[in-house]
């Protein structure tokens, strides 16, 4: 079983990113044949400056390294070291329509909010879809908002090889009902884009303000508090098993518990969880020759698989060299 995915480097990861996809992959890598990389040209449709697009790479490469993803485990790489994908998203471009790419949610968003978008945002799921279908991946562990891309790909994978033979496999999205949406400190989805992230490996400082920016209601220590209508609850939970939700269930219902010590117990259990890989980070982006080792191996083994599909691809459409001259001596070998 294959499985793939991509996260944007377009910011520090948060527990929303943690607790949708990247635990499992962790796991994944034991068990499958996990392939995960940072999906850096994706990002460039939110492109400030030159050194944000580099530095946030890099950063995505060892927040994934200290997370777990061992590269002898899995193939890791980043987006842009693998041209193929890209080359193969002009292709897929040739089996979607203008009017369907124009019912993308992230595009009409854009669009609603009085945005030009630029054209790389209106293929934006075509990349996406190369991204996936460039490795024949049978599973795409995703948050719920990729829902819809991943519906993209495989209406381009079957149309594609509708039109020019059977070459990809249906891509199956995995979205955990229990993590689909993970709230921010407003409730909200928590993303990057709102500005209401917890991000874990932000400094203690840092840290603590975000969890104690959590909007709650107004009740006081002396009240009992509803953990299902809680954000703090909503958030704590994830970190927790069944006997310590019903315990901290308890802590919500019972009065003598202030949301501030709420809070507390929620930033100690977030950095003794992160412990281990907080250190973790700091030892790897102390050491920028191994993470770009890293990268330049794992880019050649996703190429591996890669360049063979673009060989298929290349084959049904009758693109490259060699599928140009057995064209030719076939037509040649015709008219003797
Ligand atoms: P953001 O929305 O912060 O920009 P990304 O788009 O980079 O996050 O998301 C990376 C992955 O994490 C995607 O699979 C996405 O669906 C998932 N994800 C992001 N935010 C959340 C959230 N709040 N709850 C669940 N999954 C999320
Ligand atoms: N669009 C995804 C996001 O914003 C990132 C991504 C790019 C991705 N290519 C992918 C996810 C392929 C899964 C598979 O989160």
């Amino acid at each position: 079983m294959r499985i793939l995915t991509g996260v944007q480097p377009s910011g520090k990861l948060h527990l929303g990113n943690y607790f949708s996809v990247i635990r499992k992959l962790v796991d994944y890598q034991n068990r499958s044949d996990l392939f995960c990389f940072v999906a850096d040209l994706h990002a460039l449709t939110s492109f400030s400056n030159r050194e944000n697009q580099s530095n946030n790479t890099f950063d995505a490469v060892c927040d994934f390294l200290a997370l777990g993803i061992d590269p002898d485990k899995c193939t890791f790489w980043v987006q842009s070291d693998l041209p193929e994908v890209t080359e193969l998203s002009w292709y897929l471009s040739m089996s979607i329509t203008v009017s369907q790419l124009q019912l993308a949610h992230s595009f009409k968003d854009k669009v609603a909010k009085g945005i030009n978008p630029s054209g790389g945002l209106f293929i934006y799921p075509v990349l996406m879809a190369a991204d996936i279908l460039a490795f024949n991946s049978d599973k795409v562990p995703v948050g719920k908002d990729q829902k819809q891309h991943l519906e993209y790909a495989r209406d381009i994978a079957e149309k594609f090889n509708a039109q020019y033979g059977e070459t990809f496999k249906l891509p199956e999205p995995e979205i955990d009902e229990e993590t689909a949406i993970v709230p921010g400190v407003d409730g909200a989805k928590m993303s990057k884009s709102y500005g209401n992230t917890i991000n874990f490996f932000d400094d203690e400082k840092k840290l603590k303000k975000s969890v104690m920016g959590i909007v709650t209601d107004s009740a006081g220590i002396d009240d009992a508090k509803d953990p299902d209508k809680s954000i703090i609850y909503s958030i704590h939970s994830l970190f927790l098993d069944a006997k310590s939700r019903q315990q901290l269930r308890e802590k919500f219902t019972t009065p003598g518990t202030g949301y501030g010590d709420l809070k507390k117990n929620l930033l100690n259990d977030i950095l003794e969880y992160f412990a281990p890989q907080r250190k973790e980070r700091e030892r790897i982006a102390n050491d920028p020759a191994y993470v770009i080792e890293t990268m330049k191996k794992g880019a050649a083994k996703a190429k591996e698989v890669a360049s063979h599909t673009l060989e298929t691809v290349r084959d049904r459409l009758g693109i490259g060299i060699e599928n140009r001259i057995s064209s030719v001596r076939g037509a040649a070998g015709k008219n003797q």
